[in-house]
């Protein structure tokens, strides 16, 4: 299984990466959403506004979109978002997609009611820093981040995930980056058999979040 970038240098150009990998035919995560993401996508109610961070080719914006949600997204990667708004074309949802990386997205203010940040770990810690105190800014007090990453012990897995110590999540590093601005809500560290396309694929080490706002 081919990591989330497989060398050190497709991070110096994770556009050109990205767009490379989803160049070829089909979903290279699959169309269907992210389980952690569907198991907990009824803390939202129809008609609440909520981000998809980093969505890439749309199957967790879609996803939201077809509960009812109104969903924006934004990936830096224009191929995976060309496929993106074809599968919502296709699956008759309207998503308001955006093509930016963290720095140049229009990031909202405290109006959100929820941000969905799925596999998010191309961030290294200091963009991670930023990353985060964007999530939590964008969402309003009683806002609901779910977030799904690999832990460290991914690294023997192999099963896609950043082959980099310093990207991947602990409970700790939740816990600190987190509390005390948000609640959490559910924090699992487990593992799981994922089937997310080809980019996803087989025994993973996992974690979960489910945080509010205060
Ligand atoms: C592992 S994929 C996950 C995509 C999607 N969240 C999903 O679960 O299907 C990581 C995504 O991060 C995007 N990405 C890479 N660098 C980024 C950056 N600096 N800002 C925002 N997104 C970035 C990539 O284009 C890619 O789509």
């Amino acid at each position: 299984m081919t990591p989330d970038i497989p060398s050190p240098a497709g991070f110096a150009n994770p556009v050109e990466t990205w767009n490379r990998r989803y160049a070829a035919p089909g979903y290279l995560f699959g169309t269907a959403p992210n389980a952690w993401l569907a198991e907990h996508a009824g803390v939202w109610q129809a008609g609440q506004h909520v981000l998809a961070v980093a969505d890439g080719e749309g199957r967790n914006s879609v996803h939201l979109a077809r509960l009812g949600l109104r969903v924006d997204a934004f990936d830096p990667a224009s191929v995976a978002v060309d496929k993106a708004r074809a599968w919502a074309a296709e699956c008759g949802v309207t998503v308001n997609f955006s093509v930016a990386d963290v720095e140049a997205y229009d990031w909202p203010l405290g109006t959100l009611d929820g941000v969905a940040a799925i596999f998010i770990q191309f961030a290294d810690p200091a963009l991670r820093e930023r990353l985060f105190r964007r999530m939590v800014d964008a969402l309003r007090p009683g806002g609901v981040l779910v977030l799904q990453g690999y832990t460290p012990r991914q690294l023997e897995h192999k099963t896609g995930g950043p082959p980099l110590l310093s990207h991947l999540y602990t409970e700790a590093m939740l816990r600190e980056a987190f509390e005390p601005a948000m609640s959490l809500e559910v924090l699992r560290d487990y593992e799981a058999e994922i089937h997310e396309g080809q980019g996803h694929a087989g025994r993973s080490a996992l974690i979960g979040l489910v945080a509010r706002k205060r």
